[in-house]
């Protein structure tokens, strides 16, 4: 495994970390969960990504169960808030309130007296965005939360959050967690420039496309028994990529993997890798293969030839229009 600082700070984390969102309390059971777990760790992943909402907090209850025993200094645990963990109207967003007992439960569930990174999973426009980074800055000096972060935040509303952390004496956000895959580059023009200026980090997600990038997903004919795209939840999710267009040209990239001996898994996580705004790429899997497989993508170098051909083949499929990072317009 290789290591990447988050974004300016002192803080080293795996360059490719274990995130268990539509896995863990869902669509596979605990001993699998488990197993990829292990497999992570085997294979020197000490990055492990979820968030409150996640199976309707099941998902940090097993990750808590998966990592229980090892030696927490080993590990740097990343959560979020925002999305609604709970029936009432406060259970959600990023008020004080919400955020304070949502902390809360995450540290009783992942069975830690702090997390490593916390973010704010979405941009809350129902709350002011000084009461969000003062309670932020309050759960640091509580010793509850080492770092702070967002998630699918604009760069506008980046900057804004630094200028208030800057003008208040707060704690600055490290880090950001954008989708960003080969297909899907909309942080490229704006979020990345404005980080690498401010030292923020970009720890993405869905970087083999939740697992369209590997080739599986054949045009024409039915998932694979098992995979994402047949599972309740995850067909929603996956959707977006699940059309004839993008399936054929991504067949067209085997080729370029087989050329560079690597599987179609290590040439989409490289891929993001190549990007030094890239603090880390969050992979998920169902099994503790897929880890194996996907982690030998650390170290990896990309060539500008083999960057370029990845360009040619994909073409207008690939997503760059920086106005597709949003947030709900209300609170959800
Ligand atoms: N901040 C946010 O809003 C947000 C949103 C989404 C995700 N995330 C984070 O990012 C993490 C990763 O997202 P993701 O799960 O979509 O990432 P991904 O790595 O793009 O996709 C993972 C899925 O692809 C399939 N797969 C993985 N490796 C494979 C291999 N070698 N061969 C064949 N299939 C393979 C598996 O699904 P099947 O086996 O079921 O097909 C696996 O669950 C999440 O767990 C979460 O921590 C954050």
């Amino acid at each position: 495994m290789e290591f990447r600082h988050l974004g300016r700070s002192g803080l080293m984390v795996s360059e490719i970390s274990y995130g268990n969102w539509l896995t863990h309390g869902s669509q596979v059971e605990e001993d699998a969960a488990k197993k990829c777990v292990k497999a992570a760790l085997d294979e020197g992943i000490t990055t492990f990504d979820t968030a409150d909402v996640y199976a309707g907090t099941k998902a940090e209850e097993v990750l808590g169960r998966a990592l229980n025993g090892v030696r927490r200094e080993s590990l740097e645990i990343f959560t979020k808030v925002y999305w609604p963990t709970g029936p009432g109207r406060n259970d959600r967003g990023l008020s004080r309130k919400h955020i304070t007992e949502s902390i809360n439960g995450s540290l009783r569930r992942l069975q830690t007296d702090y997390v490593d990174l916390y973010q704010a999973h979405r941009f809350d426009v129902e709350t002011p965005l000084e009461e969000t980074l003062k309670t932020f800055d309050d759960l640091v000096r509580q010793g509850k939360v080492l770092y702070i972060g967002v998630s699918e935040w604009t760069a506008d509303q980046i900057a804004q959050a630094l200028k208030i952390a800057d003008e208040m004496g707060f704690d600055r956000l490290v880090s950001n967690q954008p989708q960003y895959s080969m297909l899907w580059r909309v942080i490229e023009s704006e979020v990345v420039p404005l980080s690498e200026k401010e030292g923020v980090g970009q720890i993405v997600w869905s970087p083999i496309g939740q697992g369209v990038l590997t080739g599986k997903y054949v045009p024409g004919q039915q998932p694979p028994e098992g995979s994402r795209a047949t599972d309740k939840s995850g067909s929603a999710m996956i959707s977006r990529f699940m059309k004839d267009d993008v399936l054929a040209r991504v067949q067209e990239l085997k080729p370029v993997a087989a050329d560079l001996g690597v599987s179609m898994a290590q040439l989409a996580i490289a891929w993001v890798l190549q990007n030094p705004n890239v603090s880390s790429a969050i992979i998920g899997a169902s099994r503790p293969e897929q880890v194996r497989d996907n982690v030998k993508a650390a170290g990896v170098k990309l060539e500008d030839g083999v960057l370029q051909r990845i360009d040619e083949i994909l073409g207008d499929v690939v997503e760059r229009d920086p106005s597709k990072t949003v947030s709900p317009r209300s609170r959800p």
